[in-house]
């Protein structure tokens, strides 16, 4: 089966997918993204991710290329040509091609869309999810808008090496004042010794994950105090629990910082807890969604077929 990507309003196969030159995501990292996780054939979380999207898009005043009807209907066509069950699905929108020069282009240029899947083997990731990643801790030396999606991830590429060369899953970002940040592709969290849930609070300081607002819900779901506050590494190294939330890990147990335990070393009650009951929750979500898109679509069809 063929990988089949999207790029500015066309299918193609992945290896023959290719953007200009010129184009200012390339020379400039001038283009945010998005990241889905599907399961089961359904994209997880839709709406949070449309909604970010458009944030980001906003704040670095990219044209919106199209209605999030139009998007979703490229994301779902993409899941269906790859035949993907579980996996993840990229978008990526770039302010678009033009000659070099830092200011924006004058006129405004079409915004470059670009649409990407990938299998993910569920045997590897549901293995990693059971035992569990350890992180090493890591300066913060990304600029001031975390917030933003951006595809400038140079200083979280190098992160993620870092942690890997050591063995690590993940690397926490510390700022100068001696707090955790998040994960270089994930949010951080821990649980305190009296069983209070803690993760940094939104803010330019880090990305505001879709999944960690899900969580958010989840824990209350599951009656869990969640206090949106940073906190430092001597506080992590103290917890009862760890654990990193995301598209690709949704929640994934943190069982060692830098080396040392936390807990008893192995993913704790609360994180394997809230990992069931957010894909609970996030495939029910995905299900009812896709019912509600493909009644009107149902309808259309079945009205053009009447004489
Ligand atoms: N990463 N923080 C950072 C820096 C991230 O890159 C991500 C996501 C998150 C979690 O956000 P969400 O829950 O919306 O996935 C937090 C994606 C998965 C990536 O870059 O591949």
């Amino acid at each position: 089966m063929p990988r089949i990507a999207y790029v500015d309003g066309a299918y193609l196969p992945h290896a023959d997918a290719a953007v200009h030159i010129e184009d200012r995501g390339n020379q400039f990292a001038d283009a945010v993204y998005e990241v889905w996780a599907v399961r089961a054939g359904g994209l997880l979380d839709t709406p949070g991710h449309l909604k970010r999207l458009r944030r980001s898009l906003g704040e670095l005043h990219i044209a919106v290329p199209m209605s999030d009807d139009a998007l979703t209907l490229v994301l779902h066509e993409i899941v269906r040509r790859n035949r993907l069950r579980d996996g993840l699905v990229y978008l990526q929108v770039s302010r678009g091609v033009a000659p070099r020069d830092h200011a924006f282009p004058s006129p405004a240029v079409s915004p470059t869309v670009i649409v990407t899947a990938k299998r993910t083997d569920m045997k590897t990731a549901e293995a990693r999810a059971e035992k569990g990643i350890s992180v090493i801790t890591l300066p913060d030396i990304r600029w001031g808008r975390r917030d933003i999606k951006t595809v400038s991830l140079l200083p979280n590429a190098l992160a993620k090496q870092a942690a890997k060369e050591t063995g690590a899953g993940e690397a926490w970002l510390i700022d100068p004042d001696g707090t955790i940040t998040e994960g270089s592709s994930s949010n951080a969290w821990i649980l305190t010794p009296d069983n209070v849930l803690v993760t940094r609070a939104a803010s330019n300081s880090i990305l505001n994950g879709i999944t960690r607002l899900a969580v958010i819900e989840a824990a209350s779901g599951e009656k869990l105090r969640v206090e949106e506050r940073a906190f430092t590494r001597d506080e992590a190294l103290a917890a009862k629990e760890a654990f990193v939330t995301s598209a690709s890990a949704h929640v994934t147990a943190v069982v060692a910082i830098d080396g040392q335990k936390i807990g008893d070393g192995r993913p704790g009650a609360v994180a394997k807890a809230l990992r069931t009951a957010y894909l609970t929750a996030a495939r029910q979500n995905s299900v009812a969604l896709h019912k509600r898109e493909a009644g009107p679509l149902v309808a259309r069809r079945t009205k053009r077929r009447i004489p």
